[in-house]
This record gives C-alpha cells, sequence and structure tokens, in this order.
C-alpha cells in the first residue's frame, strides 16, 4: 500500500504548516553555496504541494523568510529574494493546474518592489483557485504579526469603534495575518531543529508538533504523507481526559 493509501482520509489535518529548514547545511554537504540549497529546496517546494493538493489538504503554510533572515548576509538575502521573484513567476502556471491560490502573510511592504508586486500578481492570477491555498510566510514573524494585532485593536478602542471589555480570542484572532485561516492541526520542521523560531506562536497553539532529521532540499511528498499518518496515530486532547475523548 502506498504511503498516500495508508492515510485516512475522513481525519486529514485541513491545515499543514510547514518550517523549511536545512537549505544551507544541505549545500554545505555538497561543498556547494548556501544559494544552491535555497534553490534546491524550491523542488521540494513544488513536490510538497503537489502532494497535499493530491492528498485533498485545504491549506499549506511554509515558512520562507523570517524577520530574522534579514540579518543573514546581504548577498544570501539578496539571492532568496531573486530566487523568490524568479520562482513564483515561473510556478504560477503549475500553481493554476493544481489549483492552488497563492497568499502571503508577514510584513510584505519590507520586500523588494520587485518581488512586492510578482507576489501581488501571481496572488491575484491565482485567487480564483479552489483546491488548495498556499501561504508564504514572508519577512515573517509571529510576534510582530501578534504587537500588529494589538496595535489595531488599541487604534480601535481609541477612536471609540470597540469596548476592550468586548475584545474576545475571536476578535483577536481576526486581527492575525491569518484571519481567513483555520489553524494549522499540524506543524513540520525539517532539519532535525526542535524549535518554533517565531511561526504562528498562537496559531500552533494546539497543533501536534512534527520533527524530521531531513534536511529541506531532500523533503518530498513521501515525507509529508509520513508525518500526516504519523500525526493521525496521536491523540488530541485539548486538556480532556482520554476516557472523555473515547466515551465520544
Ligand atoms: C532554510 O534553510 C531557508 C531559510 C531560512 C530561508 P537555512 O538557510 O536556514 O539552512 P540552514 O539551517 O542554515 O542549514
Ligand atoms: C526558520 O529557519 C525560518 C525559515 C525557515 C524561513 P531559520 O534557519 O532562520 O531558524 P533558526 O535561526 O535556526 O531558528
Ligand atoms: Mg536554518
Amino acid at each position: 500500500m502506498s504511503l498516500l493509501e495508508q492515510i485516512d482520509m475522513s481525519r486529514l489535518p485541513q491545515h499543514v504548516a510547514i518550517i523549511m529548514d536545512g537549505n544551507g547545511r544541505w549545500a554545505k554537504e555538497k561543498g556547494k553555496l548556501r544559494a544552491f540549497g535555497h534553490q534546491s529546496g524550491v523542488l521540494s517546494v513544488r513536490d510538497t504541494v503537489e502532494g497535499a493538493v493530491k492528498a485533498g489538504i485545504s491549506y499549506i503554510t511554509l515558512y520562507a523568510f523570517s524577520t530574522e533572515n534579514w540579518n543573514r548576509p546581504k548577498l544570501e538575502v539578496y539571492a532568496l529574494m531573486e530566487l523568490l521573484v524568479s520562482t513564483i513567476n515561473r510556478e504560477t502556471k503549475n500553481l493554476m493546474e493544481n489549483g492552488v491560490r497563492l497568499n502571503a502573510i508577514g510584513d510584505l511592504h519590507s520586500l523588494p518592489s520587485k518581488c512586492y508586486r510578482q507576489l501581488q500578481e501571481t496572488i491575484q492570477k491565482t485567487s480564483v483557485n479552489t483546491s488548495c491555498t498556499l501561504t508564504l510566510a514572508l519577512s515573517y514573524s509571529s510576534r510582530w504579526e501578534i504587537t500588529q494585532a494589538a496595535r489595531s485593536l488599541a487604534l480601535d478602542v481609541r477612536d471609540g469603534n470597540l469596548n476592550p471589555e468586548d475584545i474576545n480570542e475571536r476578535i483577536f484572532a481576526s486581527r492575525l495575518n491569518t484571519a481567513d485561516i483555520p489553524d494549522p492541526e499540524l506543524m513540520i520542521r525539517t532539519s532535525g531543529e526542535y524549535r518554533i523560531s517565531n511561526y504562528l506562536l498562537w496559531q500552533l497553539a494546539y497543533s501536534e508538533l512534527y520533527f524530521t532529521p531531513k534536511l529541506w532540499p531532500d523533503f518530498r511528498r513521501e515525507d509529508l504523507y509520513e508525518a500526516v499518518i504519523d500525526y493521525q496515530k496521536r491523540e488530541r486532547r485539548f486538556g480532556k481526559t482520554s476516557e472523555q475523548l473515547q466515551s465520544f
């Protein structure tokens, strides 16, 4: 039985978030420049997204560039931004064929204008697609996102449009970049690092976390399927006891 066939379609995660890590180490192992690792990582993105569509996963969110990544050497940042523009441009056709709608979260205005324009163009073009929403986290930091949400609520209170007493989790979540996206049930990080690195801190509150030693350029749809199968073996208790869950 193939890995895809082993997935229980009745308990499929709706949303899988991924921290694509290990491009640099992958390139170094091969005696190549870090930029080569990033380029190779694009193949993993394509295969993983196609695999997600085949499995029927509705939302996939990829951490592509963190706010902290701006502190990398200028040349690497430049290479990543160029790669972003060329990849989004080249992959638009593929996204259309697979019914994938592109979306982005993060401080998008801090991206070079060429990147921003290409991103908006493809987001616009793919907005008719309904199979899967692919969200790229770009110049993204979860603390930044949460701070923005707090500021927007504060401004509404100041202007008399919101009572502080009315602020609840639902309203707070509606001010995050992910307002229209359900929380991820599963978060995958590659490269054997066991940390969240400022990714979706609010949204991951009850997600199942899956860590794999594979470096991102080696990751393929089968690895996604393995993570989903692992996720399906887990019992999500949300604070309850195991007995309470079994009585349903
Ligand atoms: C992930 O790979 C890609 C980005 C952060 C843009 P890295 O570039 O972090 O690779 P390692 O972790 O140094 O191996
Ligand atoms: C997290 O990877 C960000 C992305 C994958 C884009 P990093 O490689 O930047 O994370 P740290 O610095 O090891 O925590
Ligand atoms: Mg890294």
